[in-house]
């Protein structure tokens, strides 16, 4: 008896990824090379650079894949690559790559949007029926959906501008935790929340943003500037030079921390009560799957676990490794696609990679 077997493979950002994984979701192989040591060196992305090391490293990551998982590439049953959204440039290089293959080992391709194999991972760790709510927070992502379906989402809250893990970052190198002591390797987000809980948030009164609009949106560049402004008056105080890190700094740290979450948590909220309402979602047992780098935080996922105790539901978060970018998710979405006979493509002819 044989499992459906597919190949998984991401490079939408900074992470060269891919997996094998069988139908029952046993991960078979796994392979990763992060660029995040480079880009944190430039202070940001540049995408001709993030394309030039997918491209010297796609092909040792995907052998290393398939090698650890001791098949042979023939016993695959399909192909499956992030095809959207993410950097174009990144993208391309992961597209053609498997396009090769697949002409070469003559198996089914299968295209992957991102988010869908975000919002499904979900699956592969626990039994978890559709419909579901899924929260998506990390650097790049923000976006509150319910899933009906494999491909059937409905979209109920973006943000209007940037990430909640991208603000966090943003903060934090504006405190310039990077020279703390204590938070030098840590990620903005991961600083921010270290250094929150030697803070008192009472000291700052930082309104969460959009408080009367009345959709599920979210927005997080008008909380940056505020605390921007906070920072470089207290910097003044303090009579500090741009750069040396400020006696206040845990104390900003747990009012960002503390605004973020409730932000996160309010629009979730009214999310949850949206779908109830319509019957979009089960009255006595929905489930909220938060997933995302930021969903590491901890006191942002206790202010979900209060929005979903007063609302009849359950909090299901995918373990750390699957919270980020990998290719299991990718493989993953391929069974997921493959059960429900859904995108699967046996002719790549025409099958082209179109930047934007
Ligand atoms: O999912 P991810 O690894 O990459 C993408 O952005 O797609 O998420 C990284 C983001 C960064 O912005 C980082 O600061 C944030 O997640 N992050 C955290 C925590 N750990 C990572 N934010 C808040 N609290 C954390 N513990
Ligand atoms: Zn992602």
């Amino acid at each position: 008896f044989l499992h459906k077997l597919v190949l998984g493979i991401e490079t939408s950002c900074d992470d060269t990824a891919a997996a094998v994984v069988d139908e029952t979701g046993n991960v078979l192989g796994e392979a990763m090379h992060s660029q995040t040591e480079v880009h944190l060196k430039t202070g940001g992305i540049i995408p001709p650079v993030a394309q030039q090391l997918h491209r010297e490293n796609i092909q040792r990551i995907v052998q290393e894949a398939l090698s650890v998982s001791r098949i042979s590439p023939s016993e695959l049953s399909a192909i499956a690559t992030t095809i959207k959204p993410g950097l174009a440039l990144s993208l391309g290089v992961g597209l053609s790559f498997s396009l090769q293959l697949v002409d070469q080992l003559k198996k089914p391709f299968i295209p992957i949007h991102h988010m869908e194999a975000h919002a499904l991972t979900i699956r592969l760790t626990n039994k978890v029926e559709f419909p579901f709510l899924v929260l998506l927070i990390s650097g790049g992502h923000c976006l509150l959906a319910l899933v009906r379906g494999v491909s059937d989402f409905l979209l109920l809250g973006k943000s209007l501008d940037i990430a909640p893990g991208d603000m966090l970052d943003k903060v934090a190198r504006r405190l310039s935790l990077i020279r703390h002591p204590e938070c030098s390797t840590m990620s903005g987000g991961k600083a921010i929340e270290h250094l929150a809980k030697q803070g008192n948030r009472f000291h700052f009164d930082i309104k969460p943003p959009m408080q009367r609009a009345k959709n599920c949106d979210f927005s997080f560049s008008g909380l940056q500037h505020v605390i921007d402004k906070t920072i470089m008056q207290k910097e003044k105080e303090e009579g500090i030079e741009k750069g040396q890190i400020l006696s206040s700094a845990a104390d900003i740290a747990a009012a960002v921390q503390h605004t973020t979450a409730c932000h996160l948590a309010k629009r979730t909220h009214r999310a949850i009560l949206f779908c109830k309402q319509r019957n979009l979602l089960s009255q006595s047992n929905a489930v909220l799957v938060v997933s995302g780098g930021v969903a590491s935080n901890l006191y942002i996922r206790k202010a979900l676990e209060i929005v979903t105790n007063a609302t009849q539901c359950t909090l299901l978060c995918p373990p750390p490794r699957l919270c980020t970018d990998n290719g299991i998710m990718i493989a993953w979405n391929g069974i997921e696609r493959l059960r429900a006979g859904l995108g699967i493509l046996h002719n790549i002819e025409g099958v082209r990679y179109e930047p934007k």
